[in-house]
C-alpha cells in the first residue's frame, strides 16, 4: 500500500484517516504533504517506524470516507464549494461573534483573548477574498477542463496563462490561513480556556478547534488532490 518513500499527500489522498496519524506526529500533511514519509520523519526527528506502524493500524480497517480521490475535479470542486466554503462562510460569523465578546469581558484578564480574536478577524477577511478568487476564475476554469477531458475537446483557453500561476497564489495563501490557524492555537494554549472560562469562551475554543480541523481538510483536498489533477489535465 505505501512504504517511507510514499508522499504523505498520497497517502492522504487515498485515505483521509491518516491525517489523524501524521497530525498527532507533528507531520503537516496539508501544506507539506508534498514530501515523503521518511523524509518528513527525519526531519522533524520522529522514529518512523513508529508513524508507520500507527498508520497500518489507523487504516487497517474499512473505510467510511467519501472516495475523493476518484471524482472528477469538477464534482470535487463543487463539493469543497458546497461543504467547505459553505461551512466557512457561516462560522466565521459566528465565531468572530463569539471571540470578540471574550476578548472584550476578558480581555483584562487573559491578554491573549484580544490577539486570538484580531488574529481571528484577519484569517475570516483573508479567507472571504480566497474563497471568491477560487470561485470566480480557479474552480470554474477547473470544471471547464474536466469537461473538455470528458467531452474530447481541446482544452478551454485559460485567461490567467498556466493554472500553475493561479495555483501557486492559492497555495500562498493557504500557508497564510494555516499559519495564522497554528497562532491561535499556540496563543491559546491548543484551545484549553482557563478554569475561570464562561460558556461562549468555552464554546469559541471549541469552535476555533473545529474551524482549523476543516482548514486542514478544506486545504488537503485542494493542495493534494485538486491541484496536483488540475496541472495533469492542464498538461493532457
Ligand atoms: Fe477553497
Ligand atoms: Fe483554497
Amino acid at each position: 500500500m505505501f512504504d517511507t518513500t510514499t508522499t504523505i499527500r498520497e497517502i492522504v489522498a487515498d485515505d483521509y484517516r491518516a491525517a489523524a496519524v501524521f497530525q498527532k506526529h507533528g507531520l503537516d500533511f496539508c501544506c507539506g504533504g508534498n514530501r515523503s514519509v521518511g523524509e518528513a520523519c527525519r526531519e522533524k526527528g520522529v522514529d518512523v517506524r513508529v508513524v508507520t506502524a500507527d498508520l497500518e493500524q489507523a487504516l487497517a480497517s474499512a473505510s467510511d470516507q467519501p472516495r475523493v480521490n476518484a471524482w472528477d475535479l469538477d464534482l470535487l470542486a463543487d463539493y469543497i464549494v458546497a461543504n467547505h466554503h459553505g461551512y466557512v462562510r457561516l462560522a466565521i460569523g459566528t465565531i468572530g461573534a463569539h471571540t470578540r465578546k471574550v476578548a472584550s469581558v476578558h480581555g483584562e484578564r487573559h491578554p491573549e483573548t484580544i490577539e486570538i480574536a484580531a488574529r481571528f478577524d484577519e484569517i475570516a477577511a483573508e479567507m472571504t477574498s480566497h474563497m471568491a478568487k477560487e470561485e470566480r476564475v480557479l474552480f470554474p476554469y477547473i470544471k471547464a477542463l474536466a469537461a473538455a477531458k470528458r467531452d474530447g475537446a481541446p482544452a478551454p483557453r485559460a485567461p490567467f496563462g498556466s493554472i500553475a500561476n493561479p495555483i501557486r497564489m492559492m497555495e500562498a495563501e493557504h500557508q497564510s490561513a494555516g499559519d495564522t490557524m497554528a497562532a491561535i492555537r499556540e496563543l491559546s494554549g491548543g484551545y484549553t480556556p482557563p478554569e475561570d472560562a464562561c460558556t461562549t469562551y468555552q464554546v469559541a475554543y471549541k469552535e476555533l478547534e473545529a474551524f482549523e480541523a476543516d482548514l486542514h481538510r478544506h486545504v488537503h483536498l485542494e493542495n493534494n488532490i485538486l491541484f496536483p489533477r488540475a496541472l495533469v489535465l492542464e498538461q493532457e
